[in-house]
């Protein structure tokens, strides 16, 4: 077969991601080389197969910094994030070696994360994982007026922190299907969200003190590292839940739990978790996250549907075939 003319181009992914994106890769005839191993590649093996690479499809859990860079050379053109988030990318040093970044925020991943942070918001609400439990545990001895009750989600007010995509579709979705009246606090006014339901702009300490469900959709960046610590919780209603499907970091994981432990809050349902895999936790805390009823936890997997990690995947690849033809990213990191 007549290798055409971007046979050239060198692509390294760090690891198997759906289809969509290798197989749209290797149609163009780029040399496509795959991480094998299902785990996160080793630093050391990152490093030794990133060089002479013209584009790196990396995922959140790659450490993607000034090292790599070096270590890729000068042919790189492109890092294609396989996630919404980019906090994992050194932004500063890939402009300083001319290195676009793109991140994969697909339509379809929006509204993924925003059914996950609903499905969690009704299981708090609806106390959906202690209920399965104790049925489960045989302990369901008869109907009982007063067995696990939850709280309506109909009527109540719902607190956004960030209203990217995501946020936008959570508003939508339950102003329109549930009559929840919004409270949204972002970095400036959203009108767009404005026109498509009732959401008012506050300050955020008037978010936290309004709000039954208070759902964070913001970027990890500095000003939002541990945006959520004990002066929060304490601004909070007993009766508030919290929901994060965005980075752990934005919550001080030590003040939600004392939070937590002193009733500050009535509960909360985490995605995400500061340092994770392993909860990077004072052990207490971890221990405490794992076992109260009023914490429902899922791994990190508010995107994970086969729609929208196909969609992740096509788009990073569409982002890295734009850079290399020439064309401005499609979604560039920023
Ligand atoms: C997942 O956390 C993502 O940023 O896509
Ligand atoms: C992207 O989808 C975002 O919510 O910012």
């Amino acid at each position: 077969m007549l290798k055409n003319t971007f046979s050239m181009y060198k692509i390294f992914i760090t690891r198997h991601i759906p289809d969509a994106g290798p197989k749209a890769l290797k149609e163009k005839g780029y040399q496509v080389d795959i991480y094998q191993k299902d785990d996160v590649i080793a630093r050391k093996e990152l490093l030794k197969r990133v060089k002479g690479c013209d584009a790196l499809l990396s995922l959140l859990t790659d450490k993607i910094d000034e090292e790599v860079l070096k270590a890729a050379g000068p042919k790189l053109k492109i890092i294609a994030n396989y996630a919404v988030g980019f906090d994992n990318v050194d932004l500063a040093a890939a402009k300083k070696y001319g290195v676009t970044v793109t991140n994969t925020p697909a339509p379809e991943v929006s509204e993924t994360v925003a059914e996950h942070a609903m499905a969690l918001l009704f299981a708090l609400a609806h106390r959906i994982v202690e209920s399965d439990h104790l049925t489960r545990q045989g302990k369901y001895h008869g109907w009982n007026p007063n067995l696990l009750l939850g709280t309506d989600v109909t009527g109540k007010t719902l607190g956004v922190i960030g209203t990217g995509r995501i946020g936008m579709n959570l508003v939508r979705r339950l102003n329109e299907g549930f009559g929840i009246r919004t409270l949204y606090s972002d970095v400036k006014r959203n009108k767009e969200l404005e026109k498509i339901s009732n959401a008012k702009f506050v300050t955020l300490n008037e978010l936290l003190m309004r709000s039954d469900f208070v759902s964070i959709h913001a970027p990890l960046l500095p000003s939002t590292h541990h945006l959520i610590s004990t002066k929060q919780f304490r601004l909070m209603k007993k009766t508030a839940y919290l929901i994060n499907t965005s980075r752990g970091s934005i919550v001080d994981s030590h003040a939600l739990v004392q939070a937590l432990k002193t009733k500050r809050i009535a509960g909360a349902a985490l995605d995400v978790f500061e340092g994770e895999p392993a909860f990077a936790l004072r052990r207490q805390d971890s221990t405490y996250l794992q076992h109260a009823w009023s914490v429902i936890l899922t791994p990190h997997t508010a995107s994970a549907t086969i729609e929208a990690r196909q969609a992740m995947s096509k788009l990073a690849a569409d982002n890295i075939i734009a850079v290399l033809s020439g064309k401005p990213p499609l979604t560039p990191a920023k």
